[in-house]
């Protein structure tokens, strides 16, 4: 039998023991609770932390605190009364929720130890702006938070989340020093998200029961891979050999097109978007934190891959688990659909190399 030494025998409630004179010089606290033994301190061991607690972030922390994921959430911020306030606020909620310690600062000494951090940080699109055009001033922000978030948690996970997505990413792997498969941008898991709703408006299905994979650069440039649309393995290119392509009857090129429109047309009706990104960053949160070796269109490096010779990150079917990011599906594409992703890396290498990192 195996004893743990650092168990200490039963110690008898003082509450029990204690004379009337002792009692009245206790606390309600002491009145009502006796210990039974003194519990030592047990560290998280699912602790994630969300940098930037604007509107994506906000949204990301209670998509993960919604579905428990974590033992421990912290958020990081530079705004200090809003980030005390959005503490409160989801404190506020704990009878609802099962994570115990939820817990703020702009000093990252609060995030020390987690498992996995999603960097929501940084200045966002205004109406109208592409997401390459917010590059310098991300890039800026990036310096100060990657080295304290390596500082605290040097064997997490990074997710970055910030735009430009892929750009950002290939940032957060450079200043961090980290191995590739443990810096992911959420990429391209959201415009597929968005792909597959629209999908299921047309056949009025679930999404999740419509398959259709977005590859590629995050947002404008994103790829579709008509040749893998499928529901229930039924190839929808098999039946309507035109699928996507100029010349379709049923004009499936644009739902893509939607896909692409669709933050914009969001930006422009309530100013940012928040809700189905953050269900996206918990989607990826969990297949890390749960280990689930689930696949997602996720940005890691592709040099190498489909002919893309840059160092770039670009999404590409991923399998996520407790590690990171393990494995690449190798996508049976297209030359054009490459050629594109060809394309995008140049782009991004274009906008990458002239960094001062
Ligand atoms: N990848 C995606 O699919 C996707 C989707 C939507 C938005 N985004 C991007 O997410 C980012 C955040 O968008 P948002 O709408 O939440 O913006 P926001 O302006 O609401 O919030 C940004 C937050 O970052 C904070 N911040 C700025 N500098 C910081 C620093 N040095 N350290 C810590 N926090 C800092 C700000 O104080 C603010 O609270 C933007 O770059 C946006 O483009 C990405």
């Amino acid at each position: 039998m195996v004893c743990s030494a650092r168990r200490q025998p039963a110690v008898l409630s003082q509450a029990v023991v204690a004379t009337e004179t002792q009692r009245g010089a206790m606390s309600t606290k002491e009145k009502l609770i006796g210990h039974v033994m003194k519990e030592e301190p047990v560290g998280s061991r699912n602790k994630v932390t969300v940098v930037g607690v604007g509107m994506v972030g906000m949204a990301s922390a209670v998509s993960i605190l919604l579905k428990d994921l974590c033992d421990e959430l912290a958020l990081v911020d530079v705004m200090e009364d809003k980030l005390k306030g959005e503490v409160m606020d989801l404190q506020h909620g704990s009878l609802f929720l099962k994570t115990h310690k939820i817990v703020a600062d702009k000093d990252y000494s609060v995030t020390a130890n987690s498992r996995v951090v999603v960097v929501t940080a940084g200045a966002r699109q205004q109406e109208g702006e592409s997401r390459l055009n917010l590059v310098q001033r991300n890039v800026n922000i990036f310096k100060f938070i990657i080295p304290n978030i390596v500082k605290y948690s040097p064997h997490c996970i990074l997710m970055v989340v910030s735009n430009p997505v892929d750009i950002l990413t290939y940032v957060a792997w450079k200043l961090s020093g980290f191995p590739r498969h443990r810096v992911i941008g959420s990429g391209t898991n959201l415009d597929s998200a968005r792909f597959r709703h629209l999908m299921g408006e047309k056949l009025h299905l679930h999404p999740s029961s419509c398959h259709g994979w977005i590859v590629g650069e995050h947002g404008d440039s994103s790829v579709p891979v008509w040749s893998g649309v499928n529901v229930a393995g039924v190839s929808l290119q098999s039946l309507n050999p035109k699928m996507g392509a100029e010349g379709d009857s049923e004009n499936w090129k644009e739902v893509h097109k939607l896909v692409v429109d669709g933050a914009y047309e969001v930006i422009k009706l309530k100013g940012y978007t928040s809700w189905a990104i953050g269900m996206s960053v918990a989607d990826l949160v969990e297949s890390i934190t749960k280990n689930l070796h689930k696949v997602h269109p996720v940005s890691t490096l592709v040099k190498g891959m489909h002919g893309v010779k840059d160092e770039v990150f670009l999404s590409v079917p991923c399998v996520l688990g407790n590690s990171g990011l393990t494995d690449v599906i190798h996508m049976t594409l297209k030359p054009d659909e490459e050629k594109q992703l060809v394309k995008s890396a140049e782009t991004l290498w274009g906008v990458q190399k002239e960094l001062t990192l």
